[in-house]
């Protein structure tokens, strides 16, 4: 049985005042039961740390370098996320790949970075409009999590999948509960090929998920949790979402 996990993706948003009051907000609202996470900007990693040591709630990055270390200006290494107590990085955000031209094994190596320090990857995968509409979604999230299973190897059964088709992230435009599930299930057959371990990985969803749409969501029997932008920068909302997990 897989345990539902909602991760929270600050993405470039917050001030150290603002996030206090979210922090302790998240805090107040204990216990819950499913696992929550949040992935703030680099910065603010040891305000988190401070506000949540010592409680069950956990809390990640936004990016991990796939370098262990040496002239990389910019890059912060999975080694220095654990000093922080980093749970969790997310790799291969849509916004990354888009924005900073990441590739499909630039994103698998940094899996494999953050994994060998402990970390969990959050991998994300998942399509574009145009993509979708030409009928290439499942050769597209395929192609993006292949690239980590290889690298990972053995290993593999050790990360978390989160599904973002890139329409549905902030338009408010959310993927059905039954398109969700069914590229979910494609993920989990194509990791039970790979590494035989597909029960126990969590596949969360993520794009517009609000306290409205993700019972539904949730609901679905691969969908494992979700990965929520918008909606994790308010407490009550976040709080909401969580409760939705069970
Ligand atoms: P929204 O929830 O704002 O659509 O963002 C989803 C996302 O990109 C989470 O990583």
């Amino acid at each position: 049985m897989r345990r539902k996990l909602v991760v929270g993706n600050w993405k470039l948003h917050g001030s150290r005042a603002t996030n206090a009051a979210l922090l302790s907000g998240l805090a107040a609202g204990r216990p819950y039961a499913c696992e929550m996470a949040v992935c703030v900007p680099f910065p603010y990693l040891h305000d988190v740390a401070d506000a949540w040591r010592g409680s069950e709630l956990m809390w990640g990055a936004q990016d991990c370098s796939a370098h262990e270390q040496g002239a990389y200006t910019g890059e912060v290494a999975a080694a220095m996320l654990s000093e922080f107590g980093c749970r969790y990085a997310i790799v291969g955000h849509s916004e990354r790949r888009q924005f900073h031209h990441e590739s499909d094994q630039l994103v698998a190596d940094k899996a494999k970075a953050a994994l060998a320090k402990g970390v969990t990857p959050i991998v994300c995968v998942g399509e574009s409009l145009a993509q979708r509409e030409a009928g290439a979604t499942e050769e597209v999230v395929k192609r993006q999590l292949s690239a980590v299973i290889h690298t990972l190897g053995h290993c593999a059964g050790e990360m978390v999948v989160a599904y973002e088709p890139v329409w549905a992230i902030g338009t408010g435009r959310t993927a059905s509960p039954e398109q969700a599930q069914a590229v979910h299930a494609l993920l989990r057959a194509q990791l039970q090929a790979a590494s035989g371990h597909a029960e126990r990985i969590r596949i969360l969803y993520g794009g517009s998920v609000k306290p409205d749409n993700a019972q539904a969501l949730f609901a679905q029997p691969d969908i494992d949790g979700g990965l929520i932008g918008g909606a994790s920068l308010n407490a009550d909302h976040f709080i909401a979402i969580c409760r939705a997990a069970g």
